[in-house]
């Protein structure tokens, strides 16, 4: 049998250049995809020969669909890119980056995973990242946790939907990626402090740990239509 082929939409950072490790290490082979030449050239370099880099822009149909056709035929998708806009309180968060939070998150997850349908193996997987914040009652969260429950409600429709293909989805706690980088170090530091002080394991989480959930949702072929949440219990609150 040859080799499972899995596609990771945003694959050359973070939880996506995570997975991507995972998935190679577990026999795979891998397409990592991303805007950002520079990032995909050096995240390939990091994954080695069996990991190919393709330029794609989700947000762009037309950017994603040759995308697609130049990757051909494929086993399992993993939707590994999102949105830092939308996060504030209710009464002052700017409408404007609301809207663009949906527009970067939910409607690049819905157009690449409809898009990815010609290509995918009527019994291969689509994995989709969502957020802890679509599923827990953080102050501060309404407009990020709303495109991010948006992506989540996917899961079950499309899992019932498009089968034998399965579908599921990770909601990640927070996690010590480059997706913090519009904090300066300092600030980072004492987010990442506050944050582990409130989640029950003590620590924020690495991108490993959300790999190893996407690798778990690919190779259990019982799992479909369901969203692991994976956040060291912080949204039990602390
Ligand atoms: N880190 C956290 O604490 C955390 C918590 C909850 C949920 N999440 C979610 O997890 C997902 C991955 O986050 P991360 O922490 O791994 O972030 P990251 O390190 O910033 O990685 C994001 C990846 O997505 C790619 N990307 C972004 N927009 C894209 C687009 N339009 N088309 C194609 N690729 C795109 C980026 O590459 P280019 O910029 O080069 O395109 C990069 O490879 C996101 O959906 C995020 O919302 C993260």
């Amino acid at each position: 049998m040859s080799a499972p082929h899995s596609v990771i939409a945003g694959g050359s950072s973070g939880i996506g250049l995570a997975t991507a490790k995972t998935l190679l290490n577990a026999g795979h082979k891998v397409s990592i995809a991303g805007r950002n030449t520079a990032r995909l050239d050096q995240a390939a370099r990091l994954l080695g020969d069996q990991a190919q880099a393709v330029v794609m822009d989700a947000a762009d149909p037309e950017s994603v669909k040759s995308a697609f056709a130049s990757i051909g035929p494929f086993d399992h998708l993993v939707l590994a890119f999102g949105s830092t806009k939308g996060a504030g309180p209710f009464a002052t968060v700017d409408l404007a980056e609301v809207r663009q939070g949906f527009v970067e998150k939910v409607f690049p997850h819905f157009a690449t995973a409809q898009a990815a349908l010609p290509f995918l193996a009527p019994r291969g997987s689509i994995t989709f990242v969502a957020a802890v914040t679509a599923h827990s009652a953080m102050p501060g969260t309404a407009g990020i946790g709303a495109a991010n429950a948006a992506v989540a409600a996917l899961v079950p429709i499309l899992a019932a939907e498009l089968k034998p293909l399965r579908v599921n989805g990770v909601s990640p706690g927070v996690i010590d990626t480059p997706w913090w980088d519009f904090l300066s170090d300092d600030v980072k530091a004492t987010v990442f402090a506050d944050f582990a002080g409130k989640t029950p394991v003590g620590r924020v989480g690495q991108a490993d740990d959300i790999a190893q959930t996407i690798a778990f949702l690919i190779s259990n072929g019982f799992m479909s239509g369901d969203v692991i949440i994976c956040d060291g219990g912080l949204r039990l609150g602390g």
